[in-house]
Protein backbone atom coordinates (compact mmCIF):
# COMPACT_ATOMS: atom_id res chain seq x y z
CA UNK A 1 0.00 0.00 0.00
CA UNK A 2 0.77 3.51 -1.10
CA UNK A 3 0.68 6.50 1.16
CA UNK A 4 0.86 9.72 -1.32
CA UNK A 5 0.05 13.32 0.97
CA UNK A 6 -1.09 16.24 -0.62
CA UNK A 7 0.65 18.99 1.44
CA UNK A 8 1.25 22.49 1.57
CA UNK A 9 0.88 25.20 4.08
CA UNK A 10 -1.11 27.59 1.57
CA UNK A 11 -4.74 27.17 1.15
CA UNK A 12 -6.17 27.52 -2.01
CA UNK A 13 -3.27 26.04 -3.88
CA UNK A 14 -5.30 22.48 -5.04
CA UNK A 15 -4.64 19.57 -2.30
CA UNK A 16 -7.75 18.93 -2.02
CA UNK A 17 -8.71 19.28 -5.80
CA UNK A 18 -5.63 16.69 -6.66
CA UNK A 19 -6.75 14.47 -3.82
CA UNK A 20 -9.90 13.40 -4.83
CA UNK A 21 -9.41 13.82 -8.88
CA UNK A 22 -6.09 11.52 -8.43
CA UNK A 23 -8.26 8.87 -6.48
CA UNK A 24 -10.94 8.78 -8.64
CA UNK A 25 -8.42 8.77 -12.19
CA UNK A 26 -6.48 5.93 -9.83
CA UNK A 27 -9.61 3.93 -9.53
CA UNK A 28 -10.45 3.96 -13.07
CA UNK A 29 -6.87 2.49 -13.50
CA UNK A 30 -7.48 0.08 -11.80
CA UNK A 31 -6.13 0.92 -8.49
CA UNK A 32 -7.90 0.64 -5.04
CA UNK A 33 -7.99 3.76 -3.57
CA UNK A 34 -8.72 5.54 -0.01
CA UNK A 35 -9.37 9.34 0.64
CA UNK A 36 -8.14 9.98 4.65
CA UNK A 37 -9.42 13.64 4.90
CA UNK A 38 -7.09 15.31 7.24
CA UNK A 39 -8.92 18.52 7.09
CA UNK A 40 -11.19 20.14 9.90
CA UNK A 41 -12.73 22.12 7.01
CA UNK A 42 -13.92 18.68 5.51
CA UNK A 43 -13.78 19.75 1.87
CA UNK A 44 -13.10 16.67 0.47
CA UNK A 45 -16.02 15.12 2.96
CA UNK A 46 -18.43 17.74 1.37
CA UNK A 47 -17.63 15.88 -2.25
CA UNK A 48 -18.02 12.88 -0.88
CA UNK A 49 -21.68 13.69 0.18
CA UNK A 50 -22.63 14.63 -2.97
CA UNK A 51 -21.01 11.45 -4.83
CA UNK A 52 -23.31 8.84 -5.52
CA UNK A 53 -20.18 6.45 -6.51
CA UNK A 54 -18.86 3.84 -4.10
CA UNK A 55 -15.60 4.32 -5.06
CA UNK A 56 -13.08 6.07 -4.28
CA UNK A 57 -13.65 4.96 -0.57
CA UNK A 58 -13.34 8.13 1.76
CA UNK A 59 -12.64 8.61 6.32
CA UNK A 60 -11.99 11.58 8.07
CA UNK A 61 -9.13 10.87 10.54
CA UNK A 62 -6.74 13.59 12.99
CA UNK A 63 -3.18 13.15 13.57
CA UNK A 64 -4.00 10.82 16.34
CA UNK A 65 -6.07 8.48 14.21
CA UNK A 66 -3.81 8.37 11.45
CA UNK A 67 -1.80 5.35 12.41
CA UNK A 68 -5.08 3.46 13.04
CA UNK A 69 -6.59 4.62 10.26
CA UNK A 70 -3.63 3.56 7.70
CA UNK A 71 -3.55 -0.02 9.40
CA UNK A 72 -7.12 -0.52 8.48
CA UNK A 73 -6.41 0.48 4.90
CA UNK A 74 -4.09 -2.03 4.84
CA UNK A 75 -5.90 -4.46 6.41
CA UNK A 76 -8.81 -4.05 4.23
CA UNK A 77 -6.80 -3.71 0.72
CA UNK A 78 -6.16 -0.71 -0.11
CA UNK A 79 -3.51 -0.24 -3.02
CA UNK A 80 -3.19 3.77 -2.59
CA UNK A 81 -4.28 6.09 0.78
CA UNK A 82 -4.31 9.71 -0.57
CA UNK A 83 -4.25 12.08 2.08
CA UNK A 84 -5.67 15.74 2.39
CA UNK A 85 -3.91 17.87 4.27
CA UNK A 86 -5.28 21.26 6.25
CA UNK A 87 -4.15 24.34 4.98
CA UNK A 88 -2.52 25.56 8.29
CA UNK A 89 0.44 23.93 10.45
CA UNK A 90 -1.29 21.80 12.40
CA UNK A 91 0.12 19.01 13.96
CA UNK A 92 -1.87 16.41 11.59
CA UNK A 93 0.31 18.04 8.85
CA UNK A 94 3.80 16.49 10.40
CA UNK A 95 2.07 13.25 11.37
CA UNK A 96 0.64 12.71 7.27
CA UNK A 97 4.10 13.41 5.95
CA UNK A 98 6.27 11.24 8.19
CA UNK A 99 3.23 8.02 7.09
CA UNK A 100 3.96 9.37 3.18
CA UNK A 101 5.62 7.12 0.79
CA UNK A 102 5.43 10.43 -1.42
CA UNK A 103 4.59 13.99 -0.97
CA UNK A 104 2.49 15.96 -3.61
CA UNK A 105 2.87 20.30 -3.06
CA UNK A 106 0.65 21.82 -5.16
CA UNK A 107 1.30 25.05 -5.68
CA UNK A 108 -0.10 27.85 -8.34
CA UNK A 109 2.15 29.72 -10.58
CA UNK A 110 1.91 33.04 -8.22
CA UNK A 111 4.59 35.09 -6.07
CA UNK A 112 2.38 34.19 -3.31
CA UNK A 113 2.27 30.54 -3.60
CA UNK A 114 5.77 30.00 -4.32
CA UNK A 115 6.62 32.00 -1.31
CA UNK A 116 4.11 29.91 0.99
CA UNK A 117 6.40 26.29 0.33
CA UNK A 118 9.93 26.04 1.86
CA UNK A 119 8.15 25.51 4.96
CA UNK A 120 6.74 22.97 3.36
CA UNK A 121 9.33 21.25 1.89
CA UNK A 122 11.82 22.02 5.03
CA UNK A 123 8.97 20.18 6.89
CA UNK A 124 9.57 17.03 4.17
CA UNK A 125 13.26 17.60 3.99
CA UNK A 126 13.67 17.03 7.52
CA UNK A 127 11.70 14.05 7.16
CA UNK A 128 13.69 12.48 4.23
CA UNK A 129 10.44 12.27 2.41
CA UNK A 130 10.43 11.64 -1.65
CA UNK A 131 8.35 14.65 -3.01
CA UNK A 132 7.45 16.80 -6.18
CA UNK A 133 5.61 20.04 -6.56
CA UNK A 134 2.87 20.08 -8.74
CA UNK A 135 1.87 23.31 -10.71
CA UNK A 136 -2.00 23.88 -10.61
CA UNK A 137 -3.94 26.56 -11.48
CA UNK A 138 -1.74 27.52 -14.37
CA UNK A 139 -2.45 29.48 -17.65
CA UNK A 140 -2.52 27.08 -20.47
CA UNK A 141 0.69 28.14 -21.47
CA UNK A 142 3.06 31.06 -21.72
CA UNK A 143 5.97 31.99 -19.43
CA UNK A 144 4.60 32.35 -15.93
CA UNK A 145 5.06 28.24 -16.06
CA UNK A 146 8.50 28.18 -17.05
CA UNK A 147 9.26 30.79 -14.64
CA UNK A 148 7.43 29.05 -11.75
CA UNK A 149 9.21 25.62 -12.61
CA UNK A 150 12.31 27.45 -12.49
CA UNK A 151 12.08 29.33 -9.29
CA UNK A 152 10.72 25.78 -7.65
CA UNK A 153 13.31 23.91 -8.84
CA UNK A 154 15.15 25.35 -6.40
CA UNK A 155 13.69 23.56 -3.91
CA UNK A 156 12.56 20.54 -4.91
CA UNK A 157 11.95 18.59 -8.03
CA UNK A 158 8.35 19.82 -10.40
CA UNK A 159 6.15 17.13 -11.83
CA UNK A 160 6.64 17.17 -15.61
CA UNK A 161 2.51 17.28 -15.34
CA UNK A 162 0.60 20.20 -14.98
CA UNK A 163 -3.26 21.19 -14.39
CA UNK A 164 -4.31 24.39 -16.03
CA UNK A 165 -7.36 26.69 -14.04
CA UNK A 166 -10.26 25.15 -15.86
CA UNK A 167 -13.68 25.37 -14.69
CA UNK A 168 -14.66 22.14 -15.22
CA UNK A 169 -12.64 20.98 -12.26
CA UNK A 170 -15.11 22.93 -9.96
CA UNK A 171 -18.27 22.05 -11.73
CA UNK A 172 -16.37 18.15 -11.49
CA UNK A 173 -16.44 19.03 -7.78
CA UNK A 174 -19.99 20.78 -7.31
CA UNK A 175 -21.56 17.43 -9.13
CA UNK A 176 -19.84 15.08 -7.18
CA UNK A 177 -17.43 13.69 -9.80
CA UNK A 178 -14.07 13.38 -10.31
CA UNK A 179 -13.22 15.55 -13.43
CA UNK A 180 -12.36 12.29 -15.55
CA UNK A 181 -15.69 11.48 -14.88
CA UNK A 182 -17.07 14.66 -15.71
CA UNK A 183 -15.68 15.68 -18.80
CA UNK A 184 -13.66 12.14 -19.72
CA UNK A 185 -12.25 13.43 -23.39
CA UNK A 186 -11.55 17.08 -21.67
CA UNK A 187 -7.80 18.18 -21.25
CA UNK A 188 -8.20 18.01 -17.99
CA UNK A 189 -9.08 14.86 -17.37
CA UNK A 190 -5.89 14.34 -19.57
CA UNK A 191 -3.97 15.83 -17.56
CA UNK A 192 -5.10 13.98 -13.88
CA UNK A 193 -4.31 10.62 -15.99
CA UNK A 194 -0.80 11.83 -16.75
CA UNK A 195 -0.44 12.87 -13.21
CA UNK A 196 -1.62 9.36 -11.92
CA UNK A 197 0.55 7.82 -14.62
CA UNK A 198 3.65 10.30 -13.94
CA UNK A 199 2.71 9.35 -9.59
CA UNK A 200 2.89 5.81 -10.14
CA UNK A 201 6.24 5.50 -12.11
CA UNK A 202 7.59 7.56 -9.44
CA UNK A 203 6.29 5.04 -6.68
CA UNK A 204 7.45 2.24 -8.58
CA UNK A 205 10.68 3.86 -8.74
CA UNK A 206 10.84 4.26 -5.16
CA UNK A 207 10.14 1.05 -4.03
CA UNK A 208 13.14 -0.39 -6.09
CA UNK A 209 15.52 1.76 -4.22
CA UNK A 210 17.19 0.88 -0.25
CA UNK A 211 16.44 3.80 1.03
CA UNK A 212 13.51 6.42 0.58
CA UNK A 213 15.32 10.22 -0.53
CA UNK A 214 13.84 13.15 -2.55
CA UNK A 215 12.76 12.11 -6.04
N1 LIG B 1 -7.12 23.30 -11.86
C1 LIG B 1 -8.11 24.03 -11.34
N2 LIG B 1 -8.93 24.75 -12.14
C2 LIG B 1 -9.92 25.50 -11.63
N3 LIG B 1 -10.17 25.63 -10.32
C3 LIG B 1 -9.40 24.95 -9.46
C4 LIG B 1 -8.32 24.11 -9.91
N4 LIG B 1 -7.72 23.59 -8.81
C5 LIG B 1 -8.39 24.07 -7.76
N5 LIG B 1 -9.39 24.89 -8.13
C6 LIG B 1 -10.33 25.62 -7.26
O1 LIG B 1 -9.58 26.45 -6.38
C7 LIG B 1 -10.13 26.41 -5.09
C8 LIG B 1 -9.07 25.91 -4.10
O2 LIG B 1 -8.70 24.59 -4.45
P1 LIG B 1 -8.56 23.45 -3.35
O3 LIG B 1 -8.24 22.20 -4.07
O4 LIG B 1 -9.74 23.42 -2.44
O5 LIG B 1 -7.27 23.97 -2.56
P2 LIG B 1 -6.69 23.55 -1.12
O6 LIG B 1 -7.28 22.22 -0.77
O7 LIG B 1 -5.21 23.52 -1.31
O8 LIG B 1 -7.11 24.64 -0.17
C9 LIG B 1 -11.37 25.53 -5.16
O9 LIG B 1 -12.50 26.35 -5.34
C10 LIG B 1 -11.12 24.67 -6.39
O10 LIG B 1 -12.32 24.30 -7.02
MG1 LIG C 1 -8.36 21.62 0.89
Amino acid sequence: MRVIVLVTQKGGSGKTTLCLNLAVAGEAAGARCLILDLDPQATAEAWYHDREAATPRLVRATAGDLPRALEAARAQGFSHVLVDTPGRDEPSVAAAIRAADFCVVPCRPTPADMKATPATMATIRRLAKPAAFVLTQTPPRGFRIREAEIGLQVLGPVAPVGVVARNAFQDAQGAGLGIVEFEPDGKGAEEIRALWAWLESRLEKIGHEPQAHLA
